[in-house]
């Protein structure tokens, strides 16, 4: 009798196939894998079958312009963005400036095309060499702000985060640190800003195109020429790094 094949070596058997239909063998970072197996195994290989390894462009993804944009990662890797652009068309309609527009249509890039965890950080480091320092501060305190109320600017405890977590969350004591710092700062409300425009509910009858936002991105967003991953900035590693996500080196 062979055992009956576990959920996560079904995956990886079907992951392997469809690795072998490539004729590049791709071996995953341990941060995609982490939990679902112990970091402390090494990472099995696939048979490589003298087959090279993936140095570049993933054939199963959409390929990327030579000199990509913003709005290429949007449509390429991010979409749908969705959530992204609804907030930042709900803050276009409460009146917002533009950098709260900028700063709503970007805040969650992590979570669309990165990592997940602390992606206010992870969200304002990607954009942080290209926009405004008040629009990546805003980014980055969101992901604290967000879980403090602030009922005087019509900010209340999201619901979704009752569901989500369960009412008696407590936020780790970094992020009540962030919140604590960010609370007194300048550019408390530009922050807060992007708590209250970020749409909790995803509405998907709510169609927003990107375009939309092309003039405001124009002014706010310094696109490098070069193309976003290829202009030496503190952060060009982090987008190649999610235009070949499955690169071995
Ligand atoms: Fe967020
Ligand atoms: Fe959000």
């Amino acid at each position: 009798m062979i055992p009956a094949m576990t959920t996560l070596e079904k995956a990886e058997a079907a992951e392997r196939a469809l690795s072998e239909e490539l004729d590049r063998v791709v071996v995953k970072s341990v941060i995609y894998t982490s939990g679902e197996r112990d970091p402390r195994v090494p990472v099995p290989r696939p048979p490589d079958q003298g087959k090279r390894y993936m140095m570049g462009h993933d054939p199963r993804l959409a390929r990327m312009p030579d000199r990509p944009t913003l709005f290429d990662f949007f449509k390429y890797r991010f979409a749908p963005a969705n959530h992204l652009m609804q907030s930042a068309r709900l803050a276009l309609k409460n009146g917002a400036g533009e950098k709260v527009v900028m700063a709503c249509l970007v805040h969650d890039i992590a979570i669309a095309g990165f990592i997940r965890g602390d992606h206010g950080y992870w969200g304002a480091q990607l954009v942080e060499p290209y926009v405004d320092e008040e629009v990546s501060w805003a980014i980055r305190y969101h992901q604290a702000l967000r879980f403090f109320a602030d009922e005087a600017v019509g900010y209340h405890y999201p619901e979704m985060y009752v569901k989500l977590f369960g009412a008696d969350y407590q936020p780790d004591e970094y992020i009540q640190r962030d919140y604590r710092y960010a609370r007194e700062h300048t550019w408390y409300m530009t922050s807060r800003l992007i708590c209250i425009n970020d749409l909790y509910a995803f509405d998907p009858t709510v169609q927003v195109r990107l375009e939309e936002f092309t003039d405001i991105v124009g002014r706010n967003f310094k696109q490098p020429k070069e193309g976003l991953g290829f202009d030496a900035s503190p952060s060009a590693h982090m987008w190649r790094t999610i235009m070949w996500p499955t690169k071995y080196l």
